[in-house]
């Protein structure tokens, strides 16, 4: 049974929420309007609501029929991104320089309707906290609302979380066991050599060449030093130097995006950047010094919880739209904190890539409202064979 009638009736009120949420758009932690908006709606169906986690985030608790102890929580999140939004749908963004690029509006909309049939209906034994987190988009919500006490506070025996992607046909449903996003990480290296005239440059030590051979040197971390069956990605993506023509620099800048799913393979790239400094240092005796940052985790999905929401997706969205063998990509998720402190799973819900739909990120993307239902009834359904009442 594909989606529930129930919920097929709320299209309307579930698009008109998302486009409210896609032209008030707001950044990470800032989410005040999209959390009072959720707050709202989540009380107006008699769900009990905890502000204020990580700022801005919500958690709504509804306890189905019966005496169930068992507990398990759904993630949505609600930040926009520091964009200009191109397009010219009737609900595009109000505000300049801010976008929902990625379709949290979706995403969170997607746990409201949901919430909705959930609580009118309760046909499930147990508890499920609805999360609304703030600041996917790089700031990290997700780990906040970990450190804050999310699972100590509302205890979760498992998580699951959802993304939109334009890539799959509308309505598919995929996920795999395993990393399914990367962790992303940076790194920023400061050399500081000795300046001179350019024509003299026997007097230098000239940091843009000692630059150049260490970005040379990075290429070689994935082509030789990382086991070629496992995946990552260093890309240096500034490189800074020099003010005028005729004169060599003191110092140069670069910084590069490490992209890895195993966490060998990880600290293996971390400690390579550092060696090769330490011997471009040695070469040409500069500071040549690398600060190195840990971004999101990768993104891994647990066996059990995958095959459940994969059993679910067979069901909701029909066997010919439901995919396990999606390759992993090298984006990433913050999510990704979630999956470390209890064991869940991380979905895409495919929403089509149409003329106006051009992929997530783009300033003319617009998230795709057929989907709402799917989305809501998919989490409902969940949630019923999740916690299952007795009999
Ligand atoms: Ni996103």
């Amino acid at each position: 049974m594909p989606i529930h009638n129930r919920i097929a009736e709320y299209h309307d009120d579930l698009t008109a929420t998302r486009r409210d949420i896609h032209a008030n758009p707001e950044l990470g932690f800032k989410e005040h309007r999209t959390s009072a908006l959720v707050a709202e709606q989540l009380e107006s169906w008699g769900i009990e609501v905890h502000r204020g986690l990580a700022g801005t985030g919500v958690v709504g608790v509804l306890r189905g029929r019966g005496s169930e102890s068992r507990a398990i929580g759904i993630r949505a999140d609600m930040d926009a991104l520091p964009m200009q939004e191109e397009g010219d749908v009737p609900h595009r963004s109000t505000v300049d320089g801010r976008m929902h690029a990625c379709g949290h509006d979706g995403h969170t909309t997607i746990l409201l309707g949901a919430a909705r049939y959930l609580a009118e209906t309760r046909n499930f034994d147990g508890t499920v906290n609805f999360i609304f987190q703030p600041a996917e988009e790089g700031g990290g919500g997700g780990r906040v609302m970990v450190e804050d006490g999310l699972f100590e506070k509302f205890p979760c025996e498992a998580v699951w979380g959802l993304h939109n992607a334009p890539d799959l046909p509308a309505g598919t449903i995929a996920a795999a066991p395993g990393p399914i996003m990367a962790a992303a990480d940076g790194c920023k290296i400061t050399i500081e050599a000795r300046g001179s005239h350019a024509a003299m440059p026997h007097y230098s030590i000239d940091p843009i060449a000692i630059a150049v051979q260490l970005y040379t040197a990075m290429q070689t971390i994935v082509s030789r030093n990382v086991d070629p069956l496992k995946s990552a990605v260093v890309s240096v993506t500034t490189f800074h130097a020099g003010s005028a023509h005729n004169v060599i620099p003191e110092t140069a800048e670069l910084s590069a995006t490490i992209r890895t799913f195993d966490p060998e393979v990880r600290e293996l790239i971390r400690k390579r950047i550092s060696e090769l400094c330490a011997g471009m240092e040695a070469m040409h005796g500069a500071s040549v010094r690398a600060e190195y940052t840990y971004g999101y985790p990768p993104t891994v999905n647990h066996e059990a919880q995958t095959r459940i929401a994969l059993d679910i997706a067979r069901d909701v969205a029909g066997e010919a739209m439901t995919r396990d063998d999606v390759p992993p990509v090298m984006g990433s998720e913050d999510f990704s904190y979630m999956l470390e402190a209890r064991p869940g799973a991380f979905l895409w819900l495919g929403s089509g890539r149409t003329d106006s739909d051009p992929g997530l990120h783009h300033p003319r993307y617009d998230f795709n409202d057929e989907v709402l239902t799917l989305g809501a009834s998919y989490w409902a359904r969940l949630v019923e064979s999740a916690l299952p009442r007795a009999g």
